[in-house]
């Protein structure tokens, strides 16, 4: 198959990571006799520097007219003083909206050869630490007013019925394909929001009955997730619960450098990026863990151009360099050998077979 990927490399470590998934799809592309084009995309502060916005019209447009786009990461200390409509952030949540991809996908699974890695006790990795949380991507307070008058600042939370529905059907639709228990969180003791957002779940539940939905206040959620993370499987919230759960969730399993996403709308043109940030202070130093840039490569494959076998091989790939005893700094434990950015690439591209 011929598939153009809109590749946004952006800020920090995002280059040397993308570098190393794109060496991944160049291999897969070679065994399985497809073909990846790809398309470079300026976003985020280097689209700043470079065009005074983060994200100009005609890179959007690349984006909009490919198959699918992977992100590495933007953002950074540089930008900081830059006014909230234009720094770089804004060029991701821009990209996000007019995709459409209100659906982000975050999985957190421990690696078993991750174990120890893993900051929660013994007892409690045993138990497994497998579940995904399903985030709502394009609405809530990131997407309401933001405004600063005087010394008073305000952002807006607002949620309709149908943003709230559409996202539900996915937490569900996942539900179903997995353990079918769906755990709803949301803050329904103070906001109105969250109040609709529950009353649009259960009302949702009818139509899946052999979904066992639960519902949970954010706050007890952020505990149980160290506590007992063995009672989730799926776990559906807006924006920025989401965000916030999904850091924490990823840090049980080992490390945020391992985590990849997924983000879709209406259509299989995906946005496919690690969840961590653009971690400037190890940029340029070959320190990069690529893996949760390369897993979100083998999402797209998966669910954007069904090709699961392919997405399967990469997979395998970084399981066999982890079983090979190989670490990047974020997860170098005694007795492994740590490898840098580069080679951690070229040894998943090593164990990589046609399935
Ligand atoms: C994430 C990031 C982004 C978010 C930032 C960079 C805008 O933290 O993808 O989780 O908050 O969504
Ligand atoms: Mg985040």
């Amino acid at each position: 198959m011929d598939k153009n990927i809109a590749v946004i490399r952006g800020d920090g470590i995002g280059p040397e990571i993308v570098e190393q998934a794109l060496n991944v799809l160049d291999k897969v592309a070679e065994l399985y006799g497809h073909t990846f084009t790809y398309t470079d995309v300026d976003m985020g502060g280097c689209a700043i520097d470079k065009w005074g916005d983060p994200l100009p019209e005609r890179e959007l447009q690349k984006c909009l007219a490919s198959h699918s786009v992977l992100l590495g990461a933007v953002g950074g200390p540089k930008w900081n003083d830059v006014p909230g409509a234009m720094r770089p952030e804004k060029g991701l949540l821009r990209l996000r909206a007019a995709m459409g991809v209100y659906s982000n996908n975050r999985p957190a699974k421990i690696w078993p050869q991750l174990a120890d890695a893993s900051p929660l006790k013994k007892s409690i990795v045993d138990q497994g630490i497998d579940f995904i949380i399903v985030r709502e991507l394009i609405g809530g307070i990131y997407f309401g007013e933001h405004k600063t008058e005087g010394d008073t600042a305000t952002d807006v939370l607002k949620y309709s019925e149908s943003e709230i529905e559409r996202i539900g059907r996915i937490g569900f639709e996942t539900a179903q394909k997995r353990s079918k228990k769906l755990c709803s969180v949301e803050k329904s003791n103070v906001l109105d929001s969250s109040r609709l957002w529950k009353k649009v779940m259960h009302r949702l539940a009818k139509e899946y009955p052999d979904v066992e939905l639960t519902d949970m206040l954010v706050d007890n959620c952020a505990m149980q997730i160290v506590k007992d993370p063995a009672q989730f499987d799926v776990v559906v919230t807006e924006n920025m619960f989401g965000d916030i759960l999904s850091d924490e969730a990823s840090q049980i399993t080992g490390s945020i450098g391992m985590i990849p996403s997924s983000s879709l709308g209406a259509t299989t043109c995906g946005l496919y990026e690690p969840i961590h940030g653009s971690a400037p202070d190890i940029a340029g130093k070959d320190l990069a863990n690529p893996v949760g840039t390369i897993l979100s490569a083998a999402m797209m494959l998966r669910f954007s151009f069904d090709m699961p076998r392919e997405a399967d091989a990469i997979e395998n790939a970084v399981s066999a360099y982890l079983d090979a005893g190989y670490r990047t700094a974020d997860i170098m434990s005694q007795g492994m050998t740590q490898v840098g950015c580069r080679q951690c690439g070229q040894l998943i591209i090593d164990n990589l077979r046609k399935e």
